[in-house]
């Protein structure tokens, strides 16, 4: 068994290295180089992703991409996307693509407020913790003015702080739930510092209100945070055509394609199976633009997957109609997004990214973000609907299995000149590679 080790992030980057190697690969310096490839070069820029985390070792890479030909809100954009799914950016650019030929994408953002709760526990009478909260609401909310000054100065803050009994759910369980616009910061750090702030003023004032709380009656506050459910930091993003303008297949019209369309929305909205691979498409274009803008993908992911079951069922986030002859397509969804703070100015590649996007505020980034997140949903079921989603995967994948195969550069060139007429499946690459090698054996 692996011996406890104690103290391990105080020890150098190459000690915890031949830690690793010596308790987990059996002395195998192979992995020493491994890990040492990914180091950079730049002694100053491997230091910068150094302290970004704790026991950092060396690098994790994933595809840095881009997906041009957006049209949003009449602007072009290019959109920078950090993903390894191979199909991801083509079917971006593609749908990208079409819809630059339709009038593109509109996006709006109706809201952006965020929330945060302190959650505490109180054994007194409720009408008393009403009176007492009353009483010192104004003076709570002024106590955190150090820490809201400059966010006020850029036009953000605390936007309301309400006592909310949840008694009936939990024996003497309170809530001060409270409300932020953080502006372009997605704002963690000022939300849990206004909650610390809140909390430690709350059971200070507890212990003083003694004409409105009873002594004995005490406030015990559980935890102070912010929540990443914000179904009302949204934005909405459509595209629409006629349905004429549409693709036609041999087999279907576009007014069949729009229906079967529409009916494989429909499926999504009705059925959980289906609405989380669905769902699950859909965050594969917005995750890719969260990490490559510095953004916390798993706040987004778990905000997204709340907001898709508000309503008591889990559902898609977008939504598909035809009216009059029009094909409109859309999703709602929740982006705590930052565009200031975090990693937005230290990590290079996030800098280049916000500059590739030119330099965009949060909101601008929040629609940007739903378009590609809508973007890559109608890429998919158009090929759901179509030809299926092997055909363009597997063509992506090739180059994957002929790595996994070390194929070098003339069979790579040969195979892929193979699969432009040929179906792509793991076997059938398998085979080819084996005809190859076998005819230059010969
Ligand atoms: C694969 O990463 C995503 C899809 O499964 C999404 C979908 O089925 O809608 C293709």
């Amino acid at each position: 068994m692996t011996p406890v080790v104690s103290g391990f992030s105080k020890l150098s980057k190459d000690q915890k290295i031949n830690w690793l190697v010596t308790h987990h690969f059996n002395n195998d310096h192979n992995t020493i180089d491994i890990l040492k490839t990914y180091w950079n070069s730049d002694e100053k820029l491997q230091k910068l992703h150094d302290e970004f985390a704790e026991n950092t070792i060396s690098n994790y890479y994933l595809p840095f991409s881009v997906a041009p030909n957006f049209l949003i809100n009449g602007q072009r954009y290019t959109i920078p996307m950090a993903i390894e799914e191979s199909s991801v950016v083509a079917a971006a650019s593609k749908a990208a693509k079409f819809w630059q030929n339709r009038g593109g994408f509109t996006a709006e953002v109706p809201s952006t407020t965020k929330v945060g709760q302190v959650h505490f526990t109180y054994s007194g009478d409720r009408t008393r913790l009403k009176a007492f909260f009353n009483r010192i609401k104004s003076d709570l909310i002024s106590s955190a003015s150090h820490i809201t000054k400059n966010m006020e100065k850029r036009g953000g803050g605390i936007l309301d702080v309400v006592l909310r009994d949840k008694s009936s759910e939990i024996e003497n369980y309170y809530q001060l739930h409270c409300t932020f616009d953080t502006v372009d910061a997605m704002g963690a750090n000022f939300i849990n510092s206004c909650l610390e702030q809140f909390a430690d003023f709350l059971t200070k004032a507890s212990m003083t209100c003694k004409d409105v709380l009873n002594t004995g009656e005490h406030i015990e506050i559980i935890m102070s945070i912010l929540s990443n459910y914000v179904p009302e930091c949204l934005v909405k993003a459509s595209v629409s055509c006629l349905v004429k303008e549409l693709p036609s297949t041999e087999e279907l019209t576009s007014l069949q394609y729009a229906q079967k369309f529409v009916r494989a929305v429909q499926i999504a909205k009705i059925e959980p199976y289906r609405a989380v691979t669905h769902n699950k498409g859909i965050m594969n274009g917005i995750d890719a633009v969260v990490l490559a803008t510095g953004n916390d993908f798993r706040a987004i992911e778990a905000g997204a997957h709340a907001y898709a079951s508000k309503d008591g069922n889990y559902t898609s986030l977008t939504n598909a109609i035809i009216d009059n002859d029009i094909f409109h397509f859309s999703i709602q969804i929740p982006l705590a997004l930052g565009t200031v703070g975090g990693l937005t100015s230290l990590h290079p590649l996030v800098k280049l990214s916000l500059h590739l996007l030119g330099n965009p505020n949060a909101k601008k980034l929040m629609e940007i973000t739903a378009v590609a997140g809508l973007a890559q949903n109608f890429a998919a079921i158009n090929s759901l609907i179509t030809t299926g989603i092997q055909q363009g995967h597997m063509k992506m994948h090739l180059m994957n299995i002929l790595n996994q195969f070390r194929a070098t550069e003339q069979e790579k060139k040969q195979v892929v000149e193979y699969f432009k007429t040929n179906t792509v499946t793991h076997n059938e690459v398998v085979t080819q590679i084996k005809k190859l090698r076998s005819q230059i054996a010969k």
